[in-house]
């Protein structure tokens, strides 16, 4: 317990959030669950086996616990506990502790996330934190860059092959991301991944769909962001992200969102004007210093 305490103190997980996974702990601890999470943790990091990761959260969000701990909770403590063994990983491969515990800190907002949209402190979203551990995923600066294999074929024209490397980047939702931000974490990331030339750098999300000009203010740090990249393809989902900008899933009916933020608002009337919302496939180029827009066709 000592040890996911001192971790989340280092995260910045808020007290009254510790204080619910404190708890639940002991209430997993006196039911005799908590061992097989801790065993279950210990294994996964030393054989470093995301189908073993994968297999036991599946059991955790289809388990009628009798701690009557929410299942998202208890995939929170699992991942913390995963998350005490990374810091070791870090060490060995001479990877400075801060990019661990900024690395981590996604635990954080994850569990922020997981309060909003359902009420619960806890991890919906704990399949992603496998490229965390994996240690494909790094955050360095504001963002987060993963190294993934390309699954797309659009990329030839800048040399990019379905099934190369590529590096791509992730947003974390921990507070505004200014274009001086963006530009120091490429600069992190061209370092640490000891990059050279012109890299491409991808983006896939709701953030890089085709229209999103309709939707960001002019002047804002998300418009600045979409006009960095070229968007080469798009993905209808019937709006599958709409908890990161409403707190809530999409229903179908524009009018049932809160409009409290310009962004919100220009989603509503964009949706309601037969505007649909999805992922779109970004990319551009960074050479150390400056970014370009890369022509794709
Ligand atoms: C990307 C992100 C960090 C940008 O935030 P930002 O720098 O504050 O954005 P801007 O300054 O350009 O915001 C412009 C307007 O949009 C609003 N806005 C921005 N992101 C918002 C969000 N996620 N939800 C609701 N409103 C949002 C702002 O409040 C502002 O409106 P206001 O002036 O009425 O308050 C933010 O959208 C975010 O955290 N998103 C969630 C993470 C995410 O989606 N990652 C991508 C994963 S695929």
């Amino acid at each position: 317990m000592e040890k996911i305490k001192s971790l989340m103190n280092r995260i910045g997980v808020s007290e009254e959030a510790q204080s619910d996974v404190l708890n639940s702990y002991q209430c997993l601890s006196e039911k005799g669950d908590i061992k097989e999470l801790k065993e279950t943790s210990k294994k996964i990091m030393e054989d470093f086996n995301k189908e073993e990761y994968l297999l036991f959260l599946g059991r955790i969000n289809a388990a009628d616990n009798k701690s009557k701990v929410h299942p998202y909770m208890v995939a929170c403590i699992f991942i913390l506990l995963c998350a005490t063994y990374l810091e070791n990983l870090f060490v060995k491969r001479g990877i400075d502790k801060k990019i661990y515990i900024d690395s981590i800190s996604d635990i954080w907002c994850k569990m922020e996330e997981c309060k909003k949209l359902y009420n619960v402190w806890g991890i919906f979203a704990s399949t992603w934190f496998w490229g965390l551990f994996a240690m494909e995923i790094f955050k360095l600066g504001r963002l987060q860059f993963q190294t993934a294999h390309v699954w797309f074929d659009e990329c030839e024209t800048i040399n990019v092959k379905q099934g190369d490397n590529a590096l791509f980047i992730h947003i974390p939702s921990d507070g505004a991301l200014s274009p001086e931000e963006v530009v120091a974490s490429l600069k992190d990331a061209y370092a640490f991944f000891e990059c050279k030339g012109n890299v491409p750098f991808f983006l896939h999300s709701w953030l890089t769909q085709p229209g999103n000009e309709n939707i960001f203010p002019k002047g804002s740090n998300l418009r600045w962001l979409y006009e960095q990249f070229t968007i080469f393809k798009f993905e209808d989902d019937n709006f599958r992200d709409c908890w990161r900008i409403f707190n809530v899933e999409y229903n179908g009916n524009p009018d049932s969102l809160p409009q409290e933020t310009r962004l919100q608002k220009n989603i509503v009337s964009y949706l309601k004007n037969g505007g649909r919302m999805g992922c779109g496939y970004g990319v551009l180029l960074f050479d150390g210093k400056n970014i370009f827009k890369p022509e794709i066709c």
